[in-house]
């Protein structure tokens, strides 16, 4: 048994192999993003084609959908969409207990009050049960996130906002190219939100988000929205005039560019991310105590962020906080050079923003609609934030199938010192 580097030990992965390109930037992007700047037109509110409407054209074709807004970042896609749909004061909004910040904050910018629901301890993703149970007479949308690029459970999920009348807006930020029964997520909902955000699977030069829906009348909406309300036609001058409320949400032409050139390597890429991460789960998952992630059948999982659950009972540690074996894993893989990480230190209702209701001044928008129902709660989504680590990143790049498998051996080194990973934790509880 090889010594752990925690206590001086040689680290499984060396110095040299740890940093990991994300994005890859190949001469065909920086070549789009020299052709925008040179030619090409700056702004999307120009007439006739652009390298913004060139990428919500290729996006859609590409994934499916009917129709693709480019906007300033997947928050703004998520807000823009929550208004085209109707939310606002009054309004409730089902939002996952476990999720990025932004999707508990988009119904707050339309004066609507998230509320919190709990998630699946597997999929990380709403539970469709508690979502039933937190519906009230306000109730207006469900957010469905597909967290990490795991597919949510959208055929249950889209059956109670049926019954119910309520809207589905997917938060699909970390899930481009993820699948459900064979349809792109983003598009199963009434709309869906991608993130363009620089970490993610398909990224920008900075920031950038995607609206997508079937229905012609939310894409204009979400189109006026992003323009100050205003209507750009092909064809006619802009008359500067607002038809509803707008902001000012545009996508930036270069960035749309370089995401255009990205795209035309995403299957690429993709198949070498399933490829590199089911080898390297393969291995993970025959270590005792240790749950890798999965995604509900008839669904492709994108592999945005890899959430692994630790369990104490598998060292012996039956009486031990899951923190404190979550802490010793993280301190002793770190030490061999795997990048463990906690994703979301709390669950979302526990944040400040939402404990202290800093919203719009005066207790809006909570003042509106008073007390949430049940606001307690989320054990799934607190015993998984307990018990668990992820891996960021590092897996995007089409090349790091090496890496993963020097991570898999750190990890078996680290679980062929089971006892002192035992001692550590008994002590650190
Ligand atoms: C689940 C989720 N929703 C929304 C967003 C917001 O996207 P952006 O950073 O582009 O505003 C993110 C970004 O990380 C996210 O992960």
């Amino acid at each position: 048994m090889s010594k752990l580097a925690a206590f001086g030990g040689t680290a499984v992965v060396p110095r040299d192999r740890r940093h990991v390109d994300w994005p890859l930037v190949e001469d065909e992007d920086r070549k789009a993003v020299i052709d925008a700047l040179d030619g090409a037109r700056l702004v999307s509110n120009s007439d006739g084609a652009n390298p913004v409407s060139t990428l919500e054209e290729h996006w859609a074709r590409k994934f499916g959908f009917d129709h693709c807004v480019a906007v300033s970042t997947g928050t703004a896609a998520l807000s823009l969409a929550l208004a085209a749909l109707g939310v606002g004061p009054g309004d409730e909004v089902i939002v996952p207990a476990l999720s990025f910040i932004a999707t508990g904050l988009a119904p707050v910018h339309q004066m609507a009050v998230p509320v919190f629901a709990d998630v699946d301890p597997v999929t990380f993703n709403l539970d469709p049960d508690d979502v039933e149970r937190r519906i009230t007479a306000r109730t207006a949308a469900i957010i469905p996130v597909h967290l990490h690029g795991a597919p949510a459970d959208l055929d249950r999920i889209v059956d109670i906002a049926r019954r119910h009348g309520l809207a589905v807006l997917e938060d699909a930020a970390q899930a481009p190219g993820a699948t459900h029964r064979g349809r792109p997520v983003g598009g199963i909902g009434d709309a869906g939100a991608f993130s363009l955000q620089v970490t993610k699977n398909i990224p920008t030069c900075g920031e950038g988000g995607l609206f997508v829906t079937g229905n012609a009348e939310l894409a204009e909406s979400v189109r006026r929205g992003r323009q100050f309300g205003e209507v750009i036609e092909r064809g006619r001058e802009r008359d500067y005039v607002s038809y509803g409320l707008g902001w000012n949400h545009k996508m930036n032409a270069i960035q749309a560019a370089f995401t255009d050139a990205q795209l035309t390597r995403f299957d690429d890429y993709e198949r070498a991310r399933q490829r590199n991460v089911t080898e390297f789960l393969a291995r993970l998952a025959a270590l005792p105590g240790l749950r890798v992630p999965a995604a509900l059948p008839d669904t492709t999982h994108a592999w945005h962020i890899l959430r692994f659950r630790f369990d104490p009972a598998a060292f012996g540690l039956d009486a031990v906080r899951p923190e404190a074996l979550r802490s010793t894993l993280r301190r002793l893989l770190r030490a061999e050079g795997v990048p463990m990480s906690q994703y979301q230190l709390m669950p979302l209702p526990e944040q400040k923003v939402f404990v202290d209701r800093v919203g719009f001044g005066g207790g809006y928008p909570w003042a509106v609609t008073g007390e949430p129902a049940a606001g307690a709660g989320y054990p799934a989504a607190r015993a998984v934030i307990a018990d668990s680590l992820t891996l960021q990143k590092r897996h995007l790049n089409p090349g790091s199938g090496g890496l993963l498998r020097l991570y898999a051996d750190a990890f078996e080194k680290v679980w062929a010192n089971a006892d002192m990973v035992a001692t550590l934790a008994a002590a650190a509880s």
